[in-house]
């Protein structure tokens, strides 16, 4: 059996599959604006990402137009976009996708009893018929056509065989068998693609994606047992982010591969050094932070605690480590710099962690760090970060500024903020009370700008250690189903938190100005 990639002759090529933007982004909070989702597109591009499923262009107007922008973003991989299996979604994506370089449109239909009755009322014959017409529709237009069987893993395998045939001789040129529901395991997620080999004429004649949520953790040991049986494309999401318990993490597959190139012979284009820096971006934009023991990305994967472990790697670090924290671009943290540091250090310290700024953006960054310094005695490489993100999060450009504030707290209340808002270039001076510092804070922003919004989150984490350490709060805030989620770092949580609230409210202005996206998967 041979099996085909983009490049027939090698076997062991996986192609890496992002769906970062696009089911990484379906999971509740973590939606991004369009220069957030084409700065991670264009990531994800200089990495090597093979395909980035960038968007479901029929959802919203702002869907369309991040598809449209990523396609220009990310030149050198397939820009996808979904599809449900109807005309109407299928021109849509085209017409999204289209000006690509590699433009690929991927279809969809849940094909398992329950979806066959309940999501989509349609019996086996309608439906088979219904994913002839739409792929060979979507064929016509594209030469590069991914179909899929949602909820593959619960699919009565002779169904799912039936299905597959029809996809391929319609013209599907990458057939994915998704784990919609994150419910196989990895011995049953091979003997699904080895039973497919055997049983569908042609199958091995396109490429076989594996595509797993994680609901019982093993969504990268099912898509690598896939892979073992013969899939040759992974479909992931930076730091495992997606609907419920996330999809593969990309990380993970990848470093799987490179680490145990003995038992898993496979190769990818996936440079492993930007992979700490699209996790970072990633978290920051989505909100959603990495927790501190996640495989590869987490803040103690490379920790060394106990007294054994670091008398070990003192001797030779390869008794307990089985990868270096560079592969993954982690530079050691160290002490980097204070306040007589000088703007060249910073642009080298901001490159050596994945930032390249412009002259302008340098200024502006110098500035803060200045301050921060001003602040704070010692900072380390997270500090740097924490700014960089609040650089991105907080702009000149914003409708509302927090211009000043000073809060009374303590014992005795009622707490009480005296807050300066600038909204949209009107300067608005209030003062308000409430149930704790962060609350009167709130309430004083919701008095300058009254809104519905609900607040769904409010979470504080401590960048460094000390207690002059900056926090990072972050505000996810839901109004008429659109959820936002707002950041910001500042060595006062009182002050971190106005400016995250603001952040959410400005990206709430912006969200209402988008089209409400249809009701979908
Ligand atoms: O999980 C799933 O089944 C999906 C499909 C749209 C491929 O995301
Ligand atoms: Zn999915």
């Amino acid at each position: 059996m041979t099996i085909k990639t983009n490049k027939p002759s090698e076997k062991n090529r996986v192609l890496i599959f992002d769906t970062t933007l696009r089911d990484g982004e379906q999971s509740p909070g973590a939606t991004m604006t369009l220069s957030e989702k084409i700065e991670i597109a264009s990531l994800l591009d200089e990495m090597g990402v093979d395909i980035i499923e960038a968007g479901f262009p029929i959802a919203s107007e702002g869907d369309f137009e991040a598809v449209t922008e990523i396609a220009k973003a990310a030149p050198n991989t397939v820009i996808c976009g979904l599809a449900r299996a109807s005309f109407g979604d299928i021109d849509r994506c085209w017409e999204a996708v289209k000006n690509a370089r590699q433009p690929r449109i991927h279809t969809f239909i849940g094909t398992s009893p329950l979806h066959r009755e309940f999501q989509v009322q349609m019996d086996m014959d309608t439906m088979a018929q219904r994913i002839h017409d739409t792929v060979t529709y979507a064929r016509n237009l594209c030469d590069n056509v991914q179909w899929s069987p949602m909820d593959a893993t619960r699919t009565e395998d002779d169904y799912l065989v039936r299905v597959c045939e029809i996809a391929i001789k319609a013209g599907a040129t990458t057939i994915n068998i998704p784990d919609t529901v994150g419910y196989t395991a990895p011995s049953e997620s091979a003997d699904i693609i080895r039973m497919l080999l055997e049983r569908v004429p042609g199958m091995d004649e396109i490429v076989i994606a594996t595509h797993c949520h994680n609901d019982l953790g093993m969504a990268t040991a099912n898509a690598l047992a896939a892979v073992d049986a013969g899939a040759r494309q992974i479909e992931c999401t930076i730091n495992g982010l997606g609907e419920r318990a996330g999809n593969t993490a990309l990380e993970e597959v990848v470093m799987a591969m490179r680490v145990r190139h003995d038992i898993m012979p496979y190769h990818n284009n996936i440079d492993t050094t930007k992979i700490m820096q699209a996790s970072r971006l990633v978290a920051t934009v989505s909100g959603f932070a990495v927790q501190f023991n996640k495989a590869i990305v987490g803040k103690n994967a490379f920790a060394h605690e106990s007294g054994i472990h670091q008398d070990g790697m003192l001797k030779h670090s390869g008794t307990f480590e089985i990868m270096r924290p560079e592969d993954i671009g982690l530079s050691e943290t160290v002490l980097v710099m204070g306040k007589h540091s000088g703007r060249a250090a910073l642009r080298s310290k901001l490159e050596n962690l994945g930032y390249s700024l412009g002259d302008n953006q340098l200024k502006d960054v110098f500035v803060r760090f200045k301050a921060l310094a001003d602040r704070k005695k010692e900072i380390f490489d997270d500090d740097l970060i924490a700014l960089m993100t609040d650089s991105d999060a907080n702009t000149p450009n914003d409708i509302i500024q927090v211009k000043t504030l000073r809060v009374v707290c303590g014992t005795e209340g009622p707490q009480t903020a005296d807050l300066t808002l600038e909204v949209g270039g009107e300067s608005h001076k209030v003062t308000a009370t409430g149930d704790g510092p962060v609350d009167a804070v709130f309430n004083a922003i919701k008095m300058v700008f009254p809104h519905d919004a609900k607040l769904a989150l409010y979470q504080v984490h401590a960048v460094t250690e000390g207690t002059d350490a900056q926090a990072t709060v972050s505000v996810r805030m839901e109004e008429d189903g659109k959820i936002v989620t707002g950041q910001s770092s500042d060595t006062d949580t009182v002050v971190a938190s106005a400016k995250a609230y603001v952040n959410a409210l400005n990206k709430l202005i912006v969200r209402r100005a988008k089209t409400a996206p249809a009701a979908l998967t």
